[in-house]
């Protein structure tokens, strides 16, 4: 099992390799989507942008070309942000919502 910890909701969650770091949020009823986006977001498809999180600490796999696409003006303001839908958690993981 990895931990995952959700620094803004104080929370540390076991989880097993390969989740899906929204799924784990959104199963912990923890909110990554910031105010109207908690109802209009894209369900995890990468489509939407909203379920924007810094990876504070932790290893992850290279942002995808969905995440790029995405996330591009994003990452001009902040070079560390990733898509939670599009992150399979495969090390303990120290995460930053609502960036
Ligand atoms: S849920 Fe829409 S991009 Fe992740």
């Amino acid at each position: 099992m990895l931990e995952v910890t959700f620094e803004k909701q104080k929370r540390t969650l076991k989880v097993e390799p390969g989740a899906n770091l929204r799924q784990v949020a959104i199963a912990a009823k923890l909110g990554i989507y910031a105010h109207i986006f908690k109802l209009l977001n894209c369900r995890g498809r990468g489509l939407c942008a909203s379920c924007r999180v810094e990876i504070a600490s932790g290893q992850v796999a290279e942002r995808n070309e969905v995440e790029n696409k995405n996330l591009a003006r994003s990452l001009k303001k902040n070079p560390n942000l990733r898509l939670a839908c599009q992150i399979s958690v495969e090390d303990n993981l120290v995460v930053r919502t609502h960036v």
